[in-house]
């Protein structure tokens, strides 16, 4: 694995997990952010628990919990992003849609919403058909986050690989998988942040716009 050789480790935030202690799906989130900070990353985890003391995102409503300003702040901050979700009746989960509603309060951002980071996205299911499915849909909305998806996501059956403990896998190949989800946020965000650290006088792609365009609600 690289390792990176930068002033500043770019901060890859975990989003995911369920209601339930042994959650697979955070277990699966655990071993994506350990691929990261294999890779240079430091990291931080929004687990189930945590996600499950949000309160229902409600855009009319100015007051936000510190639960909410929490979560808001980090991926404000974030170089890099894990999502993960269980598949709940073909979808993403309710518990991580609210997470992911939340991030509302970043439209008026310089980067708004997960504009300029890597999106690794992680989904387990009861079966191969909703593990696809839910990729697909999870990643559909992180474009609409502007955020950028990265080009491995991990489906997991969990009918078939058990997550035993945090750091228990019962499959070595998933364990690869997850950590390539990791590696490879935390290497875009390092290439995002050194572009960064260049600079607004750095050489511009001709082709890029000067400014990039503030379309809300674009997707
Ligand atoms: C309300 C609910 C809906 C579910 N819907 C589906 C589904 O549509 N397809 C599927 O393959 N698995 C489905 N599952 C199974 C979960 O996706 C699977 O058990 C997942 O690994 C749970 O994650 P956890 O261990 O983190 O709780 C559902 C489970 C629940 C509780």
């Amino acid at each position: 694995m690289t390792s990176f050789d930068h002033h500043r480790r770019p901060l890859v935030v975990g989003i995911g997990g369920t209601t339930r202690a042994a959650s697979s799906t955070e277990r699966a989130l655990g071993f994506a952010l350990r691929g990261a900070e294999a890779a240079g990353a430091k990291t931080r985890l929004f687990g189930g628990t945590f996600l499950h003391s949000l309160p229902h995102y409600a855009p009319e409503n100015s007051i936000r919990t510190d639960e909410q300003l929490e979560l808001i702040e980090a991926v404000r901050h974030a170089d890099a992003l894990i999502i993960a979700t269980p598949g709940y009746h073909g979808g993403v989960s309710g518990l991580v849609k609210n997470a992911l509603d939340t991030l509302e309060e970043l439209r008026a951002d310089e980067r708004p919403y997960l504009d300029g980071r890597a999106v690794g996205c992680i989904v387990t299911a009861y079966g191969w058909q909703a593990a696809g499915s839910v990729l697909t849909s999870l990643r559909s909305i992180v474009h609409a986050l502007r955020g950028w998806p990265t080009p491995f996501g991990a489906g997991i059956n969990t009918l078939e690989t058990r997550f035993d403990s945090v750091d228990t896998c019962s499959d070595a190949k998933v364990v690869d998988q997850l950590a390539t989800v990791g590696q490879q946020a935390a290497q875009f965000a390092l290439t995002f942040t050194a572009q960064a650290a260049r600079g607004p006088n750095a050489a511009r792609d001709p082709l890029q716009p000067a400014q990039p365009a503030r379309l809300l609600h674009a997707v």
